[in-house]
């Protein structure tokens, strides 16, 4: 055993375990059900313009469904809405900041980070009340999109299946063919990276094992052992 596989099964001992079927299956035959969040979609439409959101956010929410299906103590409706909204403050920072140094050097902590979690809080605090959901929920909402890539604790349930299902569309081809090049690296390096960095900060056992069963297939899809 490798010592990175040691230290994956280690890490994986402290993941949020589920006694729920956990689907593995590619992402693309359970896209997200329903038309209930319709009218958040058609109100965000602009700010899906942005960095690629109108490939991740409908990507998320479908791993966020299949989430909360493995973990059904989940409020599903406030992970739904979260997910969907999170990244939407992305349209409204300096887009030129957001390569400069969203995704360069510590690009975690860089300040256009925190500015793109506030700004979304904004669109869901602008955005929700009209459709119907009341002020607690959208406080609800607005907690775990605050924080969501630079708050290092998650609060809840609810959050830990948002952080997880922000990160499990990468390991689609989909995604990692999106974000590869927003960090200038070729798709071989960047399967590494999500083996390396993203795998151990996912905090289910059910994001953990549909992380590996996807990164497994789009290794094998994007010949990745050979084009490196
Ligand atoms: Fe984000
Ligand atoms: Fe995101």
């Amino acid at each position: 055993m490798t010592q990175s596989t040691a230290d994956q099964q280690a890490t994986a001992a402290h993941r949020l375990p589920t006694i729920h079927d956990i689907d593995t299956r590619p992402i693309a035959v359970t896209p997200a059900q329903g038309t209930d969040l319709d009218p958040i979609w058609a109100a965000v439409v602009p700010e899906t313009r942005a960095r690629g959101n109108d490939i991740h956010l409908p990507i998320s929410l479908a791993y966020a469904e299949r989430l909360c299906a493995a973990y059904p103590g989940a409020n599903s409706l406030l992970v739904r809405v979260a997910i969907l909204l999170h990244d939407t403050g992305w349209a409204h920072v300096d887009e030129e900041r957001i390569y400069s140094e969203g995704f360069t050097g510590n690009w975690r902590t860089a300040e256009i980070r925190f500015e793109h979690e506030r700004q979304g809080c904004e669109v869901a605090r602008r955005v929700l009340p009209g459709l119907g959901y009341d002020a607690e929920f959208i406080e609800r909402v607005v907690a775990i999109i605050d924080g969501h890539d630079t708050r290092i604790e998650s609060n809840s349930l609810e959050d830990s299946l948002v952080r997880d299902a922000d990160r499990l569309w990468r390991f689609d081809h989909v995604g990692i063919a999106t974000a590869s090049t927003w960090f200038g690296l070729d798709p071989a390096t960047y399967c590494d990276r999500l083996a390396r960095e993203i795998v151990p900060e996912l905090l289910t056992e059910a994001g953990y094992r549909m992380a590996l069963a996807d990164l497994e297939r789009s290794n094998a899809l994007l010949k990745t052992a050979v084009l490196r």
